[in-house]
């Protein structure tokens, strides 16, 4: 049986100096002295100063994030994270609770800073551009923060003007997101008459008032029915084609599969894999999985003697995993080999299958 290592290789380090200019080298004095605050909507996409939009549109290079915890040694939540992300790019954060994905998304947002290492958003350092950043991001955490007094067109609406867009484009920018949302139905519904569901789309809704240029979904589907979701995934796909930068965080691997061009596998707060889903499936799985259920008792007994089956066996509290090239050929090699599974599956390798060779855990928890 194969022992999985549980010692982390170090992610790539994808980022080079060049992608670390001084902001004091390509932003007007004025803009130092005084951060703009959004224009009209059509102003808040720009990339800013020059209207060349840098690239990549955000760049980590040995990101690092410690939590102070008193009479304690500091807790060490992001720990190195280099990663890039291109204009249009659907880039993912696929990891367990606990990984770091949304202490991230939160120095990425602008909302946290970090404790070392660099951090570029639209070219911009988030310590000295706060403002400017999320002015021109559109930011969805993970726990859904509308405004609970007001209906679902007036949260819309407030946060328009929150950005300094003027009554009348906010009034019209509603409008078009409850149809985006497919909420037109709920404009004049409280937030508390919403379901699960309703509430994230018009999250996500929110998030795109100001036409902003990098979209920042934390979880962006947690909890939500498979119906609920693959209506949210065909807002995001439609995002994505008008060419919004994505940047995701999911534990789910169908998500990450479906969204991301390209993800980063990460675990307590370190970058295990990077790469497309098919790339970080072809380099760290079989091309199918055989699933076996031998009985709670007898599956670690079981999976001992399947070695040499197939390139792998991984026994889980439940099933035992066996990856092989060709999984019904590794089905009847166990058939042969005098065992009566209660139970067979043949799939498709996947990023879960990615997940458990790189760290020995389930990502499902
Ligand atoms: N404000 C804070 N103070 C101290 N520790 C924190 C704080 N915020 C997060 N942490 C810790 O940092 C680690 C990473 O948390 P984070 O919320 O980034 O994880 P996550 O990957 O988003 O997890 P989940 O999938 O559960 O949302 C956790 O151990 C968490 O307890
Ligand atoms: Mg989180």
């Amino acid at each position: 049986m194969h022992r999985i290592s549980l010692k982390a290789p170090r992610g790539r380090r994808a980022t080079g100096d060049r992608n670390f200019r001084s902001p004091a080298r390509s932003v007007p004095r004025a803009a130092r002295a005084r951060p703009r605050l959004p224009g009209p909507p059509g102003d808040v996409g720009a990339a800013g100063y020059g209207g060349a939009v840098p690239e990549p549109v955000i760049a980590a290079r040995d990101l690092v994030k410690r939590y102070r915890a008193k009479g304690k040694p500091d807790f060490v939540a992001v720990d190195g994270l280099s990663f890039e992300v291109a204009p249009g790019e659907s880039f993912g954060l696929l990891g367990p609770n606990g990984a770091g994905k949304s202490t991230t998304m939160k120095m990425i947002g602008a909302v946290s800073t970090r404790s070392a290492g660099e951090l570029r958003i639209l070219g911009l350092d988030p310590d000295h551009y706060g403002p400017e950043i999320r002015s021109r991001l559109g930011v969805i955490p993970q726990q859904d923060n509308l405004d609970a007094e007001l209906n679902a067109r007036e949260n819309l609406y407030v946060y328009g003007r929150y950005f300094g867009l003027p009554g009348k484009v906010c009034a019209q920018k509603a409008d078009e997101l409850l149809a985006f949302a497919q909420l037109e139905d709920k404009a004049t519904s409280k937030v508390e008459q919403l379901s699960g569901g309703m509430k994230r789309r018009l999250t996500i809704a929110r998030g795109l008032i100001n036409d902003p240029r990098i979209l920042l979904l934390d979880e962006p589907t947690t909890g939500l029915d498979p119906q609920a979701r693959h209506v949210l995934w065909d807002r995001l796909f439609r995002l994505k084609e008008r060419g919004t930068t994505l940047v995701l965080t999911t534990h789910y691997m169908d998500e990450a599969e479906q969204l991301c061009d390209r993800l980063i596998v990460v675990d307590k707060g370190r970058i295990m894999a990077e790469g497309s889903p098919a790339a970080l499936i072809r380099a760290h799985s079989s091309r199918e999985v055989l699933e076996v259920r031998f009985g709670s008792d007898r599956n670690e007994e079981a999976a001992r003697s399947l070695e040499g089956v197939g390139d792998r066996v991984e026994v889980l509290p439940d099933r035992v995993l066996v990856y092989a090239h060709d999984g019904e050929a590794a089905l009847e090699r166990v058939v042969a080999a005098g065992h009566t599974p209660l139970t067979s599956l043949v799939r498709r390798s996947s990023l879960e299958d990615v997940f458990l060779r790189l760290t020995g855990r389930s990502l499902i928890e």
